[in-house]
C-alpha cells in the first residue's frame, strides 16, 4: 500500500475539517438535545461536493477517490455523526449504486440531483422482522406488468423523513428467496407512502430515522434497478461500500475524542501535575492512539482495494467491525478521562459516547461483519 496521501485528498481533508469546524461544531449539542435534524448544515455539504463525492462529475458528483471520501467522512464523523450518517447513506447506498448500475434514464433523472446535493436518498432494507436476515423480506413487489405494487413495511430509516428519494428494497417473486427481490426508486409523496414518526434515539438524535409505510404504492417498471431479481445482490454490493463509509465515521468519531482528551489531559490538573502527566492517563491515550490507527490502515486499505476494482467484501467487514469497537472503546476512556465533566453535554465526549455505539449496528451489525469475513475466509 501506499500511504502518501495525494495533494487533492490532503484538500479535501482540510476542507472537510474547516467546514466541520466551522459550520459543525457550532450547534451540535443543541440539535442532539433537541433532536434536530441538520437540513441547513446537509445543504451546504451539497453545495460544496460533500454528498456526490466519488460520482464522476458528468453526474454532478467531485469524481473522487474513495480515499478522499475516508478523510472528508472522519472529520465530519470528529464533529457531527449525525451528519456523517447522511453523507455515508447518501454517497455509498444511494449514488454509488446508481451509478453503477442505474439506467440512463435513472442517472439523469435522480443521480445528477442525488450527486450534487439538491436532494437526498435513503435506502430502504430494514424491516421490523428482517434486520440482520435481510434475506426474509415481507415487503412485495407485486409484478403486474407495466408497474409494480409496493406493499410493506420499512423500519429506521436513514433521512427517512428528509429524502426525496429511496431505493427500496422488496421481495417479487417468493419462491426464488433472495434471489426474487427487486431494488426500486421510490419518490416521496407519491400515492400509498406515508412516512412514520422520528425516532427517539441514543445517538446520532440530529439524523432523522422513520419507519416507511407502503400501501399499493404503484412503481413504475423504469424505475427498477438491474434486471428482474437482481435487488438482494444489489444492497449487498452497495453494502460493502457502505461499511466502508460507517468505518470512517467511527473512526472520526473515535479520533475526536482522542484529540479532545489529549486537549483537556493537558490542560487538568490533579495531584499538583497535568492529568497527562499520570502515567494511568498516558496508556489510555496511547491505547486509543494506537487502535485509531489499526483501524485507519484496515479503512484504508479497503478504500484503496475498492479503488482498485479488487474485491473489497472481506476488508470492509474488517474494517467497520474493528473501527466499530475501537469508537466503542475510545469514546468510552474520553469520559474517563474528562472525569466528571465527561459526564455533562459541554465537554463533547457523552454524545461522542452515545453516537459511537450506532455503528456497531447499523449497515450489518459486529456479528454480520464476523459471519462476512468467516465466509470469505471459508470460501
Ligand atoms: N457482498 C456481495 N454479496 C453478498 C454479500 C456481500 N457482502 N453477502 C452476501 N452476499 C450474497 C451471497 O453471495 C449470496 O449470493 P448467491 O446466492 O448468489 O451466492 C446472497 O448474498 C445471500 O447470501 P447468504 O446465502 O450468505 O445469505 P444469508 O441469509 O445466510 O446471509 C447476510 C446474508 C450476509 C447475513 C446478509 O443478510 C447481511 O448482510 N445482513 C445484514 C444486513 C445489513 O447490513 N443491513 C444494513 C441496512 S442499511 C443501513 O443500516 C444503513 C444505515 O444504517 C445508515
Ligand atoms: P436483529 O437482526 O434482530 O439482531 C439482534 C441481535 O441479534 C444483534 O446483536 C445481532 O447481531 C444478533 N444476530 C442476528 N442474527 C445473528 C446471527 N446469525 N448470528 C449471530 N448474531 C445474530 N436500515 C436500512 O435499511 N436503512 C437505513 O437507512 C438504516 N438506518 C438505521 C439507522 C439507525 C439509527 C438504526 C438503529 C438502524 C438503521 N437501519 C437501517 C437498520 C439496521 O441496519 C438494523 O438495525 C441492523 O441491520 C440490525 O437489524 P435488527 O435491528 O433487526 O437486529
Amino acid at each position: 500500500m501506499d500511504f502518501q496521501y495525494t495533494e487533492e485528498q490532503m484538500a479535501v481533508r482540510e476542507a472537510a475539517r474547516e467546514f466541520a469546524q466551522n459550520e459543525l461544531l457550532p450547534g451540535v449539542i443543541d440539535r442532539d438535545e433537541h433532536q434536530k435534524f441538520p437540513a441547513e448544515q446537509i445543504k451546504m455539504m451539497g453545495e460544496l461536493g460533500f454528498l456526490g463525492m466519488m460520482v464522476k462529475p458528468e453526474y454532478g458528483g467531485g469524481g473522487m477517490d474513495t480515499v478522499s471520501y475516508v478523510l472528508a467522512m472522519e472529520e465530519i464523523s470528529k464533529i457531527d455523526a449525525s451528519c456523517s450518517v447522511s453523507m455515508s447513506v447518501n454517497n455509498s447506498l444511494v449514488c454509488w449504486g446508481l451509478e453503477k448500475y442505474g439506467t440512463a434514464e435513472q442517472k439523469e433523472k435522480y443521480l445528477k440531483p442525488l450527486a450534487s446535493g439538491q436532494i437526498i436518498g435513503a435506502f430502504a432494507l430494514s424491516e421490523p422482522e428482517a434486520g440482520s436476515d435481510a434475506t426474509s423480506q415481507r415487503t412485495t413487489a407485486e409484478d403486474k406488468d407495466d408497474h409494480y405494487l409496493l406493499n410493506g413495511t420499512k423500519n429506521w430509516i436513514t433521512n427517512g423523513s428528509s429524502a426525496s428519494v429511496y431505493i427500496v428494497i422488496a421481495q417479487t417473486h417468493p419462491d426464488k428467496k433472495h434471489k426474487g427481490i427487486n431494488a426500486l426508486i421510490v419518490e416521496k409523496g407519491q400515492s400509498g407512502f406515508t412516512i412514520g414518526p422520528k425516532e427517539n434515539k441514543m445517538g446520532i438524535r440530529g439524523s432523522d430515522t422513520h419507519s416507511l409505510m407502503f400501501s399499493d404504492v404503484k412503481v413504475p417498471k423504469e424505475n427498477r434497478i438491474g434486471d428482474d431479481g437482481f435487488g438482494f445482490s444489489f444492497a449487498m454490493q452497495v453494502l460493502n461500500g457502505g461499511r466502508i463509509g460507517i468505518a470512517s465515521q467511527a473512526l472520526g468519531i473515535a479520533s475526536g475524542a482522542l484529540e479532545l482528551s489529549i486537549k483537556y489531559a493537558k490542560e487538568r490538573k490533579a495531584f499538583g501535575k497535568s492529568i497527562s502527566d499520570h502515567q494511568a492517563i498516558q496508556f489510555k491515550l496511547s491505547k486509543m492512539a494506537t487502535e485509531i490507527e489499526a483501524a485507519r490502515l484496515l479503512i484504508l486499505q479497503a478504500a484503496m482495494k475498492k479503488d482498485r476494482g479488487e474485491s473489497f467484501v472481506k476488508e470492509a467487514a474488517m474494517a467497520k467491525l474493528f473501527a466499530s469497537q475501537t469508537a466503542m472503546d475510545a469514546t468510552i476512556e474520553a469520559v474517563q478521562i474528562h472525569g466528571g465533566y465527561g459526564y455533562v453535554k459541554e465537554y463533547h465526549v457523552e454524545r461522542l459516547m452515545r453516537d459511537a455505539k450506532i455503528t456497531q449496528i447499523y449497515e450489518g451489525t459486529s456479528e454480520i461483519q464476523n459471519i462476512v469475513i468467516a465466509r470469505e475466509l471459508l470460501k
